[in-house]
């Protein structure tokens, strides 16, 4: 027995993926990345910028190409299946880009209800009694439905982006820095929208963010990225106690500032 040889993927996990390559041009930006998400847990992940947080999350979306590797979404690799049974999987994934981006053209009910237009034969108002319901679910206020994107503010724009990315009842639910952009008190509110949304709908939740409070928040495990893999993993509390240079100099930087910034005010 080879004790080296790396354990399939784990098709129960909801994510699992072993030895993935991702490459542009001669740039590995992912080098052998291995990762379990588990159903039910929301893992953090984290690393310096460039590392490649948003190119992972793309590819297990399937919108990036990997070169090497092998990821199972929900049990199924995407990139072996059907393009009708890849399309079932994705149906039950929901995403929030880093740039939350709306269609500025739409209201924000015909933002939400855009997915179940495309995947749902449900009648105009049902639909539309779906997406309000989504739009509370956000703890978006009625009147915010008839508005277009421009009228609302960052903070409400993203709760919009999530209550799209609900629309169709996600298994997983992924989020690309999603607090980027808030204030501090905006920022906390959406980290505890996660974590009733986590709680009520069972939901497993792969979030990048940069934000500590976020970690230590809503976070079960955290993943840290480096050198095109997971260099670390495990319990908040556990990563901020690492050896790690980078990661120790992330979190006690990060702490140091937030202790200086408790003290002057
Ligand atoms: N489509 C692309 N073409 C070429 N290089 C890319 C592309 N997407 C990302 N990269 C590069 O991959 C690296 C990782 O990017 P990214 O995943 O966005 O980092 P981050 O961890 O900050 O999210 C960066 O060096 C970026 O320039
Ligand atoms: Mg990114």
């Amino acid at each position: 027995m080879n004790p080296a040889a790396p354990a399939p993927p784990d098709p129960a996990a909801a994510i699992s993926v072993r030895g993935l390559v991702v490459a542009f041009g001669d740039k590995r930006v992912l080098d052998g990345l291995d990762l379990d998400v588990r159903r039910g847990e929301v893992m953090g992940f984290v690393g310096p910028s460039g590392s490649g947080k948003s190119v992972l999350t793309r590819t297990i979306l399937g919108l990036v190409p990997r070169r090497s590797g092998e990821i199972l979404v929900l049990g199924r690799d995407i990139a072996r299946i059907s393009r009708p049974e890849a399309a079932a999987v994705e149906r039950r994934l929901g995403v929030l880009f880093q740039q939350g981006a709306l269609f500025s053209g739409l209201t924000v009910a015909q933002n939400v209800e855009a997915p179940m237009r495309e995947h749902l034969r449900l009648s105009p108002r049902l639909r539309g009694e779906l997406a309000r319901l989504k739009l509370a679910l956000a703890g978006l206020p009625d009147d915010a439905a008839d508005k277009y994107p421009a009228e609302l503010s960052g903070g409400m724009v993203k709760r919009a982006a999530l209550a799209r990315a609900l629309a169709l009842d996600p298994e997983i639910l992924f989020l690309d820095e999603p607090t980027a952009g808030l204030d501090p008190i905006g920022a906390g509110e959406f980290d505890d929208l996660i974590a009733t949304l986590r709680e009520s709908l069972g939901l497993t939740v792969f979030m990048v963010t940069h934000d500590l409070d976020s970690l230590f928040a809503i976070c079960d495990r955290v993943a840290a990225l480096g050198s095109g893999r997971v260099i670390a993993v495990g319990p908040p509390r556990e990563l901020a106690a690492s050896g790690d240079a980078w990661l120790s100099a992330y979190f006690r930087g990060k702490r140091g500032r937030a202790a200086a910034q408790a003290r002057t005010g």
